[in-house]
């Protein structure tokens, strides 16, 4: 969990794709499935969260700056999630959660695959 980056990225990808469920069976008037998966993907919010701390405070101290805006992204990667499935669910424009979803995701996704460990694929 440690040295590993494995368990971090299953946590996130399968809250990428219980968010997408979530919203498509908003889309198709489940409400009531929708609720149930937005609880499932609360959990997995937590288990990115920890995944990603434990990692964190192993790896931080070699590169606080790069490490802390990881972290940061991470987490309104996280909350934008949130916010487009709760203004759906209340009927409320999302577009900018959207695009700061998106946005977010594209720095993450960046972020982590330059920082060290597993994938290194833009390592300077
Ligand atoms: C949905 C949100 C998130 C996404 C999409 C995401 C994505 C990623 C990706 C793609 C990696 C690289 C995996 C690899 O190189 O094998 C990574 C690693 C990492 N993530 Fe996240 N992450 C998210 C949230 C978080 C959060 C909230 C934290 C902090 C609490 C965090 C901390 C880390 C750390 C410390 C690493 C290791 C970086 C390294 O040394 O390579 N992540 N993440």
């Amino acid at each position: 969990m440690f040295d590993r980056t494995d368990a971090h990225i299953t946590t996130w990808v399968i809250a990428i794709i219980l968010f997408i469920v979530a919203v498509a069976l908003h889309k198709s008037g489940k409400e009531k499935a929708m609720t149930i998966v937005q609880m499932i993907l609360r959990v997995f919010y937590l288990l990115i969260i920890t995944t990603g701390v434990l990692l964190f405070s192993k790896w931080g101290s070699t590169d606080p700056a790069l490490y802390g805006v990881k972290f940061l992204f991470g987490v309104v990667v996280i909350a934008m999630m949130e916010m487009v499935l709760i203004r759906t669910k209340l009927g409320k424009k999302t577009g900018v959660f959207w695009t700061i979803l998106i946005i977010a995701f594209i720095v993450t996704f960046y972020l982590g695959a330059r920082l060290p460990l597993g994938w290194n694929w833009f390592a300077s």
